[in-house]
């Protein structure tokens, strides 16, 4: 989902080599090396992950291999090539017992296997690279993806009610939104760890709300526990993340989350 709109937003200004599962698995170390080391780029940026949060649940070992191996496989390519590596990375590092929106300084402690792997693969890169970006992102929809928008939407015409937990605060945030951002964070060349999201908070309740709203669809939205729809994989309660160092490093604001997932729905046509 986000690899595709970073593949048409960098390829704005940039030569961009996409790749995919298909061309190499960042499982494989060798195969990983080799087509860093052929491509040799001037930076890499890995969207690559197992993203799943619940069936990271019941896969861990799957989650540590390509979230936390992955990340360090790309990143020892990165070493060899002398390549700046950016690092795609989530809230869910966060166990949400903060009551106001995280700062890149602040202990992550992930609740989930998800959240730990992806934890794993922040800290291969900072162990093995002296260049690279960390960008912490958070609730992410776009165009080329299954994501919460297409599904609310997808519920709403199969069900007569729907429940959403409103006790997860966070900030939803457009993949070509963060597409830009990224973009802008590389032009900057800084180095180091950014919180990145559209701006606001909101619960997965009053998002549903506002998705239905746009599309101007009533149908019964019933507001609901975490506990109640019982997840396999813990959430993080509030995982807001404060932007500002981004925001002053690259003088760029990201749209508020209403207007991002007005724009995404009225331009993507969904
Ligand atoms: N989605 C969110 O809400 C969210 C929130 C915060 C942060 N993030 C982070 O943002 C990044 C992009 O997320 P996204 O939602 O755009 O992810 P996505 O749509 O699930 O895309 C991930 C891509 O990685 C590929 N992939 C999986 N395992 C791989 C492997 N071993 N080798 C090579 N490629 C592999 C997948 O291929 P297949 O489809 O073939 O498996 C898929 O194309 C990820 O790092 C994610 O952790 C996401």
């Amino acid at each position: 989902m986000l690899g595709t709109d970073l593949t048409r937003v960098l390829g704005l200004t940039k030569e961009v080599v996409g790749t995919d599962i298909g061309d190499f698995n960042i499982t494989e170390k060798e195969a990983t090396v080799e087509a860093v080391s052929s491509i040799r780029p001037d930076l890499l940026v890995n969207a690559a992950a197992f993203t799943q949060v619940d069936q990271c649940e019941k896969e861990e070992e799957k989650a540590v291999a390509v979230n936390g191996e992955g990340v360090r496989n790309l990143a020892l390519a990165c070493l060899k090539n002398k390549v700046k590596m950016v690092q795609i990375s989530t809230d869910y590092v966060f166990d949400g017992e903060k009551r106001t929106p995280y700062r890149e300084e602040d202990l992550p402690h992930p609740l989930s296997v998800y959240g730990r792997s992806k934890l794993f693969g922040e800290r291969h890169l900072q162990e093995l690279l002296d260049r690279y970006l960390i960008v912490r992102a958070a609730w992410l929809y776009g165009a080329h993806g299954p994501n919460f928008v297409k599904t609310i939407m997808r519920l709403a015409r199969e069900k007569e009610e729907l429940k959403v937990v409103d006790d997860q605060w966070g900030t939803p945030t457009y993949t070509l939104h963060l597409a830009r951002a990224i973009d802008a964070l590389i032009e900057t060349g800084e180095d180091g760890v950014f919180n990145v999201t559209n701006r606001g908070s909101c619960n997965w309740y009053q998002f549903a709300c506002e998705i239905l709203r746009l599309k101007g669809i009533t149908i019964n939205v019933v507001p609901a526990t975490t506990e109640e729809i019982g997840r396999p994989a813990r959430r993080p309660s509030f995982s807001v993340l404060d932007c500002s160092k981004f925001e002053n490093t690259t003088n760029l604001i990201l749209p508020h989350w209403k207007e991002a997932v007005k724009e995404f729905i009225e331009h993507e046509g969904v």
